[in-house]
């Protein structure tokens, strides 16, 4: 795969070419507020399979599809008190929600990979906001990057991980959350969270009036949860108050260390600057350790996502 990956600005001429490749069929990544997604129209089945290509993914593992607005929703799935009560708090916003399907959804089996439900977002960065509206049709994105490897945060992230791989990219600048969606399952009883994300858990309890149950059993029903996923190259020791001879070090509050989340120990700007960091350590080819970070609101993320980068690979 060699295509010639294009760098377009997020102004009226880039976005109405970002809009022409995904109507031909072609991929472009696109900013959100989370993390950059790898768009592809999501009822074209051999633009989605050209995802799953490019990102060298599993093909069991289902994607989420991106709309600009609630009401696209409601074609596409069977929707219900509880997914009224989150879209109407957290749309446009972090948050991904699973419900099942509708008979002529119209989407392509791959975005599911043939389950019955299926994950919708609404994302609030304005970017991907003009991209749907003006594309007027379901955009199925992962994150952009190579499966396995690092969430891309910047374009930067993503020309390293996917140029010559994708058509286009909308480039603009760094993703304000910086961690993916938070993933909730409401194709059961109760609603489940199935990945923790940029939303924090709490928000959505409050909302909902009862706690979140977790997954049940052990099988992955988001694979992305798979232990190793979000890997650098180098191994990754968490909890380390702090560096051993030889490592790096990704510190939380006042501290010595190479590279900071945040000084001030401030759980969102930790958020925004995890994906990057680890990228920056990485790059130096040596051991990271990494600092506690408390394990309340987004720090529950930062901590899922840090867990996998140290699952033994
Ligand atoms: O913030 C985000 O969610 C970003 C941006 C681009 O929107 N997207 C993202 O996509 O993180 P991805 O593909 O890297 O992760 C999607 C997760 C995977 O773990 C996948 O297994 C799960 O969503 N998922 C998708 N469809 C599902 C379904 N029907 N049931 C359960 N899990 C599903
Ligand atoms: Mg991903």
């Amino acid at each position: 795969m060699n295509i010639p990956t294009q760098r377009l600005t997020p102004d009226a001429q880039g976005l109405s070419a970002a809009t022409a490749f995904l109507r031909a069929g072609a991929l472009v990544s696109f900013p959100t507020e989370t993390v950059y997604g790898l768009g592809a129209d999501a009822r074209n089945g051999t633009a989605v399979a050209r995802v799953f290509e490019a990102k060298g993914r599993p093909s069991f593992n289902p994607l989420i599809v991106h709309l600009a607005q609630v009401a696209q929703a409601r074609g596409l799935v069977v929707w219900s008190d509880a997914a009224e009560v989150l879209a109407s708090a957290f749309w446009p916003g972090p948050l991904t929600l699973v419900l099942p399907l509708r008979p002529r959804h119209g989407l392509s089996s791959l975005v599911t990979a043939g389950l019955d439900t299926v994950a919708l977002r609404v994302p609030a960065h304005e970017t991907a906001q003009k991209l749907l509206r003006a594309f007027d049709g379901p955009v199925a994105a992962p994150s952009a990057n190579p499966s396995g490897k690092i969430s891309a945060t910047t374009a930067d992230h993503v020309m390293a991980g996917l140029s010559g791989r994708i058509a286009a990219l909308l480039d603009d600048g760094p993703c304000p959350v910086g961690l993916e969606s938070t993933i909730i399952g409401l194709d059961g009883a109760d609603p489940v969270l199935l990945r923790a994300g940029g939303l924090p858990q709490e928000a959505i309890e409050a909302a909902l009036g009862l706690p979140l149950a977790l997954p049940a059993g052990t099988s992955i029903t988001a694979p992305g949860q798979l232990s190793s996923h979000y890997a650098p190259g180098a191994a990754v020791r968490l909890n380390a108050r702090e560096a051993k001879a030889g490592e790096v070090m990704l510190g939380f509050g006042a501290m010595p260390c190479t590279l900071n989340l945040s000084e001030t120990g401030d759980l969102a700007q930790a958020a925004a600057n995890l994906f990057d960091h680890l990228h920056r350590l990485d790059a130096m080819e040596r051991p990271i350790a990494v600092a506690p970070i408390p394990d309340k609101g987004l720090g529950r993320a930062i901590n899922d996502r840090l867990r996998r980068a140290a699952a033994p690979r």
